[in-house]
């Protein structure tokens, strides 16, 4: 029997549609650099429709294939153009109302017009964030397919433009069991092209990738220059950095090209965020960026910055926003280290629970703040699943290849508070030690879990990673705030410890006894006891308490959160300060 009846009509009985995009996977590898590359936006009012059962796919809309193969006009239940208007970059979420809680696919339209430029030149679409699958079709064809809502993706269309272009994007924003993260998150699951999206040219022959920084270990005396050339495989580029007096010619064989470089580049540090002009070119090419040189180490359990121990001050921050979703801006990226510096007096933020937006980075390298950077693989990730591991590999390869150059980029973390299984060691194993092949200037970490029966930090994970993260609510979620005294005395870590969530919830404005749960009093009480804690413990070596600013979350509907996570020492208006937020401001004056 025909597993295709006679009457099989693939608009309505086909179930496995979505197979035949797997081919157009776009990955690490097809990501290029944008840096100093002049770029042209696609930004703007683009056409848009919820589309829930997918018929963009399943129905092949995306061919707008309106006649028949007779020339017979068919009967089409979908016209793009007159699609009502949305913003890109922007949330669906947040853009319409009735699409506040919609977590299924949405399909974005828009045209544009491309002339040649130059002869030969090759040309790029580039998303900066699509969450959580993209399907990008251009005049009918698929031409990508990408996982990860928080990391960037290009695909070439050299050869593939008319004057005037069709663009469809299927974004799919569901929860899977075996997505990175997976149906289970305490954050807000936005969907929607929610970050910028260009259009890039470059030459036949262009600089695809680079990595420049110092060479760890080098006393501070060497640099080091590893890029990739795509087209031509051999010939030369050149290493520009005015401020150092270096004008470096450097061979590359099959694509690749490599050096070190003597140099004794100022410093980059929180308290003096250096950055050189560097650029570097082919001929007919140019990559250009702005370049801070640092050495950041683990030496036994100390944590080194430019050879000095640090205190890691710090906090949590979410990539949420009340009116923008997951979108973001300067204004706020800027607002927000400002506040931790000069209010806090904080020199580190983590950045929760995914990555978030390249221009955190870039703003911290220039404002001068550290950064522990992290893909969501967040609590029971499908760790069995060879498909899930190369999402969340695919995921920390873009990210690092996104942020690879930015000073202030110190950590590189695999995961968030998962259960100690085989499964799960294996799987974040493997990807501690495919960060540390592509990367082996940051150090590695993961925000592990106490083990509670033992009363004591003891997560196997620890072995792999160079910083161990800690998250423990002592005096909330377990209100025994005196196990904390118990855990920190059992335990003897070999490495240091960043205590990586620690905090409490409360209401802005709603005051009480500081025995009472969800006032000010209660987070300002507990945040004292906490510090108290923290700063006696020697191996201790930072803290990230849970969370900067009060952020969307699922589960979160007592009538004191309302629909977010309230344990933010600001509120989500992003000026409201509680009480708690002056204890970890003088405490880490202390430090
Ligand atoms: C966990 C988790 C956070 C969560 C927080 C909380 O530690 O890592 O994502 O929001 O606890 O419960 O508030």
């Amino acid at each position: 029997m025909s597993n295709k009846p006679g009457n099989f009509n693939p608009e309505i009985h086909v179930t496995d549609y979505r197979k035949e995009f797997e081919a157009k996977r776009v990955t690490r590898d097809c990501l290029i650099s944008i840096d100093g590359r002049k770029t042209e936006s696609l930004n703007g009012k683009w056409h848009f429709y919820a589309d829930p059962i997918e018929y963009l796919l399943r129905g092949g809309w995306y061919k707008e294939s309106r006649y028949d193969d007779q020339g017979r006009e068919k009967p089409c239940d979908y016209d793009f153009e007159a699609m009502e208007e949305i913003k890109v970059p922007a949330t669906w979420n947040t853009e319409r109302p009735e699409l506040f809680l919609y977590e299924n696919m949405g399909v974005y339209f828009r045209t544009f017009r491309y002339k040649q430029h130059e002869e030969g030149e090759r040309v790029f679409l580039h998303f900066e964030g699509v969450a959580y699958r993209a399907y990008v079709f251009l005049n009918g064809e698929c031409i990508a397919m990408h996982d990860g809502a928080s990391t960037p993706f290009s695909v070439e269309v050299t050869g593939k433009l008319k004057d005037v272009n069709r663009i469809l994007v299927g974004v799919d924003a569901k929860r899977q069991d075996d997505r990175v993260p997976m149906t289970n998150t305490d954050w807000f699951n936005y969907g929607g092209i929610y970050r910028d999206v260009y259009f890039v040219r470059t030459p036949g022959t262009f600089l695809k990738d680079w990595f420049l920084r110092l060479v760890p270990g080098s006393g501070y005396s060497e640099i080091a220059l590893d890029f990739s050339v795509d087209g031509s495989k051999s010939g030369e580029a050149l290493l520009t950095i005015e401020e150092l007096g270096i004008k470096e010619k450097v061979r590359y064989e099959d694509g690749i090209g490599s050096a070190v470089i003597k140099a004794k580049p100022e410093l980059w540090s929180p308290e003096s965020p250096k950055l050189y002009d560097v650029s570097l070119s082919i001929d007919g090419d140019e990559l250009s960026d702005k370049i801070g040189f640092r050495e950041f180490k683990v030496d036994g359990n100390r944590i080194l910055l430019n050879g000095n121990e640090v205190f890691m001050k710090g906090i949590c921050v979410h990539e949420d926003d009340v009116y923008l979703g997951k979108s973001t801006n300067e204004c706020i990226i800027r607002e927000t280290i400002r506040t931790v510096k000069e209010e806090l007096h904080g020199v580190f933020l983590r950045l929760a629970h995914y990555p978030h937006t390249r221009l955190f980075s870039k703003i911290a390298d220039e404002m001068g703040v550290m950064l522990w950077e992290e893909i969501p693989v967040y609590w029971s990730i499908a760790f069995g699943n060879e498909k899930t591991y190369k999402d969340a590999e695919n995921q920390i390869g873009e990210l690092i290849k996104r942020d690879k150059n930015r000073a202030s980029v110190v950590i590189w973390s695999v995961g968030n508070e998962n259960p100690d299984t085989d499964d799960r060691f294996a799987f974040m194993s493997n990807l501690a030690s495919y960060v540390r092949s592509v990367d082996p200037t940051r150090a590695v970490s993961a925000a592990c879990l106490v083990d509670e029966v033992g009363e004591k930090i003891d997560d196997r994970l620890a072995d792999k990673l160079d910083i161990i993260g800690v998250n423990e609510y002592y005096g909330w979620y377990n209100p025994d705030f005196s196990k904390l005294g118990r855990v920190l005395k059992n335990s003897n870590p070999s490495k240091p410890v960043i205590i990586t969530e620690v905090g409490a919830g409360a209401r802005a404005g709603n005051h009480g006894p500081s025995d009472m749960l969800w006032t000010e009093e209660f987070q300002e009480a507990l945040y004292m006891k906490q510090v108290k804690e923290i700063g006696a413990c020697p191996f201790i070596k930072g803290v990230s308490p849970w969370i900067l600013y009060d952020f969307r979350a699922q589960r979160r509907f007592n009538h004191y959160q309302e629909g977010f996570n309230r344990k933010g020492l600001i509120d989500a208006d992003k000026k409201t300060k509680k009480l708690a937020f002056k204890v970890l401001s003088d405490f880490y004056k202390t430090k």
